[in-house]
């Protein structure tokens, strides 16, 4: 039996730990190695998982140097991740990157190319494309039993809900607020299932209008430096569908209408997120069909994004979730970033 992927994981924060969790119960995998800038962070999260202690590194560079690694797993904040992607790469890595992939599409391109031409895979870490929710809407779509979505609509709000822990509301670290926090989440989900349509335009707004004023945020107000608390945005594609995006930390809005959603209606049936449901014409009436047993609703979806990232890696087969995806969704958020700050429709 071929021993198991070398695996070194960058940033050993607060989500690595779920990644973490994923690995240890891989038989096909290792993290050998640990990279954080933290000592505590680094030292701590090697402590909790059983990593030697000999192989924790500040700098990403030391690691990927000094460590023979089949792969990396990379958990830092969004504006590092394409210089750590495309180091990985160039030491002959394969990785897994967490969302958003990037910060611009342009980053994101760099990305992939740097994959192809060290011919290892690049995987975003869209974990609720492996959720029982994600994965019951996926085989129906398998099962032609949507047809062509046409119309679209995924939300995500949060009336107060920043996370209050790491960067996520430095915009020179995060790059984005809500949109790359939670948009992002229900945006590929919902591409996915549509067959990632080609985008054309975008008109979205996005808005900082209550996290950096309300006393009920964690932050102090001053420190939000992210564009935005919320935004809400509709994409045009080239097939004539159509989605709307709503994403937000900070809403005057009811806790009823917060919750994470994501419809999506084809020409055979509709979709719905939660509870996953199909919409469909049986026997004369309009059925709601949500599965009572059997669908693996409510998990979490780290252990099973991580199995299939290691076995595309051990059977050579492609990347549960190519970088080419990821670029059309960050194509799709630069496009609402973009139209947010000039006020009009913007060509993505
Ligand atoms: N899939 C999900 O549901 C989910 C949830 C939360 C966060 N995320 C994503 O995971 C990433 C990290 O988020 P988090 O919540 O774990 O943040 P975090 O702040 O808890 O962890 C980030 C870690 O990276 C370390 N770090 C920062 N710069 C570094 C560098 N240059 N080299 C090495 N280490 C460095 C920090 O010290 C910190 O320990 C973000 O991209 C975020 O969008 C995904």
């Amino acid at each position: 039996m071929p021993r198991p992927l070398r695996v070194g994981l960058i940033g050993a924060g607060s989500i690595a730990q779920a990644h973490m969790a994923g690995w240890q119960q891989n038989a096909h995998a290792e993290v050998v190695a640990i990279c954080d800038i933290s000592r505590p962070v680094r030292e701590g999260t090697a402590e909790r998982w059983g990593v030697s202690k000999d192989a924790l590194f500040e700098d990403y560079r030391k690691m990927l140097k000094h460590v023979e690694l089949d792969a990396v797993d990379i958990c830092t904040p969004n504006s590092y991740h394409k210089a750590q992607t495309i180091a990985a790469f160039r030491a002959g890595c394969h990785v897994m990157v967490e969302k958003p992939v990037a910060t611009s599409a342009s980053d994101c391109r760099r990305m992939i190319t740097a994959g192809k031409k060290a011919q290892r895979l690049l995987m975003v870490a869209q974990v609720m494309r492996f959720s029982g929710e994600g994965q019951t809407l996926r085989a129906w779509v398998d099962a032609g039993l949507v047809g062509d979505v046409y119309w679209g609509y995924c939300t995500l709000l949060r009336a107060r809900g920043v996370p209050p822990w790491g960067k996520f509301i430095d915009g020179q670290a995060s790059g984005g607020g809500p949109c790359y926090d939670l948009g992002v989440h229900i945006l590929d989900m919902a591409l996915w299932l549509m067959d990632f349509p080609e985008p054309v335009t975008v008109s979205a707004g996005t808005y900082l209008q209550v996290a950096n004023k309300a006393s009920l945020m964690k932050h102090k107000p001053r420190k939000y430096t992210v564009p935005e608390d919320m935004a809400a945005g509709f994409i045009r594609f080239k097939n004539g569908a159509t989605l709307s995006l709503q994403t937000s930390w900070a809403l005057n809005v009811t806790e009823e209408f917060s919750a994470r959603n994501i419809i999506l209606c084809g020409t055979k049936g509709g979709l719905q997120y939660s509870p996953p449901t199909l919409v469909r014409e049986q026997d004369g009436m309009l059925v709601n069909y949500t599965p009572q047993i059997g669908a693996p609703v409510g998990e979490s979806g780290f252990v099973d994004e991580i199995d299939a990232f290691v076995e595309a890696i051990r059977h050579g087969q492609p990347s549960p979730v190519p970088g080419e995806q990821a670029l059309i969704t960050q194509r799709i958020l630069d496009g609402i970033y973009a139209s947010g700050e000039a006020g009009k429709e913007v060509k993505v």
